[in-house]
């Protein structure tokens, strides 16, 4: 649809820009703070409640209690949704991975101290091992291979546990083959029939994950790269074959990962589905707005304003980012 206009100077694009309400008035996108989902790392332990994540400036890993009380805030400012992402402590993280449905596991116990303070937040959890796992990989790993179809098992295990500590969103990130039908059946069959998914669909090999994985302890553990099982970044038709995929296996809502360098998927993916489409401003993207208006390179208030806006106009109908509580502070929540 390209409308038709009228020469010079009978259309005048200016005359749609000259005021704040009028440019309000032609605005096509907006953003809300019920677009936004919080991605939160906890960690064990109590007294000092917060951990700043030196790659993150802003950014704290939580103690289970410490978790609850953002929750708290976070409810206060209008946000909707938390994902939680363990720091498993590193006697915990072994060959088997078996912490990652251990009912008491960090995470387990974060959604339940969430439950608790702020019946109405949709908790949203993390599936995949690399918190869990001594090797940093997604899946297990047997003489430098990432198994697939032993992988899915595990996290099938692992769903079930997040879906009994009372997760409303799971959220699978390790891009396994397979892995969205044997949740969903999984769910099913154990009386999880409200519980969602969100896909990771389409989640990209990416040097962006860096200070995330410094955030939950997998940077010193990883071996090699996750390039069998991420996507290629230069890959476009591929995404939404793995969207069409996941949603024919009981996917609810499907993910582009990271999001900046990416929206041209956001976009595809919108037009194509129209399924609930979220994009993860990751740990990378973060870090690099923060940093610049850190050293007074860039206005870090609008550019992370302008960021996450441009992920509704590319199609999304959500964002994870670290920036919710402050954006929605900005959007004077
Ligand atoms: C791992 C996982 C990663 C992120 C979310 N889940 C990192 C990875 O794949 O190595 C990245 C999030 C971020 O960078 O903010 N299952």
């Amino acid at each position: 649809m390209t409308p038709l206009h009228a020469p010079f100077p009978l259309t005048r694009f200016r005359r749609a820009r000259q005021s704040p309400a009028i440019r309000a008035l032609a605005q096509e996108n907006t953003l809300g703070t019920g677009d936004l989902i919080w991605p939160v790392f906890v960690r064990e332990g109590d007294g000092v409640a917060q951990e700043e994540i030196a790659s993150m400036p802003g950014v704290y890993r939580r103690t289970v209690d410490a978790v609850a009380e953002a929750a708290r805030e976070a409810a206060d400012l209008g946000i909707g949704a938390i994902c939680l992402f363990p720091y498993t402590p590193m006697e915990k993280r072994t060959r088997d991975c078996a912490e990652a449905w251990n009912p008491e596991n960090l995470s387990n116990r974060a959604t339940r101290a969430i439950k608790r303070a702020v019946p109405d937040m949709a908790v949203m959890t993390d599936v995949a091992l690399d918190p869990y796992n001594i090797d940093g990989h997604d899946g297990f790993v047997v003489d430098g291979e990432i198994l697939n179809d032993e992988t899915v098992e595990a996290l099938v295990r692992q769903t079930l546990s997040q879906a009994e500590a009372g997760a409303d969103i799971i959220g699978p990130s390790d891009m396994m083959d397979g892995r969205i039908g044997a949740m969903r059946q999984a769910l099913e069959s154990q009386g999880h029939r409200n519980v969602m998914i969100l896909s990771y669909s389409a989640k990209y090999a990416s040097a962006f994950y860096g200070p995330f994985r410094d955030a939950v302890g997998a940077a010193g553990a990883l071996k090699g790269d996750k390039a069998t099982y991420q996507m290629n970044p230069g890959n476009s038709d591929e995404a939404l074959r793995l969207v069409a995929r996941d949603l024919s296996e009981g996917a609810d809502m499907v993910m582009v990962k990271p999001g900046m360098p990416y929206l041209d998927i956001c976009r595809r993916v919108k037009d194509q589905f129209g399924v609930p489409t979220f994009a993860y401003q990751v740990s990378g993207e973060y870090a690099m707005i923060r940093a610049a208006a850190l050293n007074g390179w860039i206005d870090g208030d609008r550019a992370m304003a302008e960021s996450l806006l441009c992920f509704k106009r590319a199609g999304c109908d959500g964002i994870l980012t670290y920036f919710a509580p402050e954006m929605a502070r900005a959007l004077g929540a």
